[in-house]
């Protein structure tokens, strides 16, 4: 049986002029490794590392909205964490995600989606 899994939302230490669209940060939370990413202006928080074989997601090359793994190269929609490369169209893993808020003083916090 796994403990409850911390429900209270995370101080990211990180602001919106903080992120790049060019690249992701790494964020350690208490629901395991993210990273924080704009895209089209908005942050966007998905598992830092590959649902492959754990590589270094968050140091992939970010363009157009998507993530590539450094890797073995799978390619990952930042918004909705779908594998979008040709050779995984079937593929149906799909990027774990925190919800990003923005506290009153511009913090990014992260939480857990409600299921
Ligand atoms: S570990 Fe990311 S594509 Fe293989």
């Amino acid at each position: 049986m796994h403990p409850p899994r911390p429900s209270a939302p995370h101080k990211s230490g990180l602001r919106v002029a903080d992120l790049s669209s060019q690249r992701g940060r790494h964020v350690a939370t208490p629901w395991g490794d993210y990273a924080l990413y704009l895209v089209d202006g908005a942050p966007v928080c998905v598992q830092a590392f590959c649902p492959h074989m754990d590589g270094p997601l968050f140091e992939g090359t970010v363009a157009g909205g998507t993530v590539v793994c450094p890797w073995h190269l799978w390619r990952y929609d930042l918004c909705n964490g779908k594998r979008v490369d040709a050779a995984g169209l079937l593929d149906r893993r799909v990027l774990e995600r925190l919800v990003v808020d923005m506290a009153a003083d511009g913090e990014l916090v992260l939480r857990p989606p409600t299921r």
